[in-house]
């Protein structure tokens, strides 16, 4: 996909990873972006720098209304890019309940199919387009101390590589993103390197540009995860296991 004939639309585009897709793309020559967030007004400072590319849409992607809305509204898009995400960084029995877990599941993985089953007639109509999902290292290995979270995140590479599937006969191009730490609120809770939000939406970009129909895994400190995983699968998961959580 080309940037520059490009209109797209970010979820979560008020901070992390989802405000460095806009810059980047923005820097890129993007026609439009629809920069979705929960609370508009926390797309404050970003609306002041007085770019007309960037228009502001309220979304919250568990919101059924609200995704109706968006997709009546935003029929222009080419690029759905469904960042929006949660970690509550709970274990599956250490937690008090599953509530982290259901919100977990209802942004990361329903937030993503419904967004996606929303916007499909749009893409179509725009001649196929592109999806972008943001998922995890997580997606691949199991990590108790996020075990709910890790859940998620492979429930939404399964879905990925699905609508990859079902979304080929419209040629719309989809792209689910492998990611390691990266520097924002939910990254700083990880471990130290972390990726900047620069280089990991810079990779995905290429990738897109490049016509990528895959998982594409951005990020140097990623490859070198993945490159670990691919080698040894079975001992980086045991690896994990010992990750137990906090409050255990
Ligand atoms: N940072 C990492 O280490 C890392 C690594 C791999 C993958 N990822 C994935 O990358 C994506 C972005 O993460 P991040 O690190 O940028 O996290 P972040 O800084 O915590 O930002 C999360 C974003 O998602 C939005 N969001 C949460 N629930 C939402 C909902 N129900 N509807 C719409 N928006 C919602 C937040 O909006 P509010 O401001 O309203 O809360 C915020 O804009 C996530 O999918 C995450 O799982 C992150």
């Amino acid at each position: 996909m080309d940037i520059k004939d490009s209109i797209a639309l970010v979820t979560g585009a008020n901070r992390g990873i989802g405000a460095a897709f806009v810059a980047e793309l923005l820097k890129r020559g993007v026609k439009k972006i629809y920069v979705a967030a929960r609370d508009t007004a926390s797309l404050h400072e970003l609306l002041q720098q007085g770019d007309k590319r960037l228009v502001p849409l309220p979304l919250d992607v568990t919101d059924a209304d609200q995704v109706a809305a968006a997709a009546n509204v935003a029929t222009d898009v080419t690029l759905l890019i469904n960042n929006a995400g949660v970690s509550k960084y709970e274990g599956a029995l250490s937690a008090n309940d599953t509530a982290s877990a259901r919100q977990e599941m209802e942004v990361n993985y329903f937030g993503t199919l419904e967004m996606t089953r929303a916007f499909a007639p749009v893409l179509a109509s725009h001649g196929g387009g592109a999806v972008i999902n943001m998922l995890s290292m997580l997606s691949y290995v199991s990590l108790p101390r996020a075990a709910t979270y890790a859940a998620s995140k492979a429930a939404a590479l399964s879905l990925t590589r699905s609508l990859r599937a079902e979304l080929g006969a419209q040629k719309t191009q989809v792209i689910g993103v492998v990611a390691v730490q990266t520097e924002t609120s939910m990254g700083s809770v990880m471990p130290e390197p972390r990726m900047t939000t620069a280089e990991v939406v810079g990779d995905v970009l290429d990738a897109l540009q490049a016509g990528t129909n895959d998982e594409v895994v951005a990020g140097a400190q990623t490859r070198g995860t993945m490159e670990a995983f691919l080698a040894d699968p079975k001992g980086m998961q045991a690896m994990m296991l010992t990750r137990l959580p906090i409050r255990a």
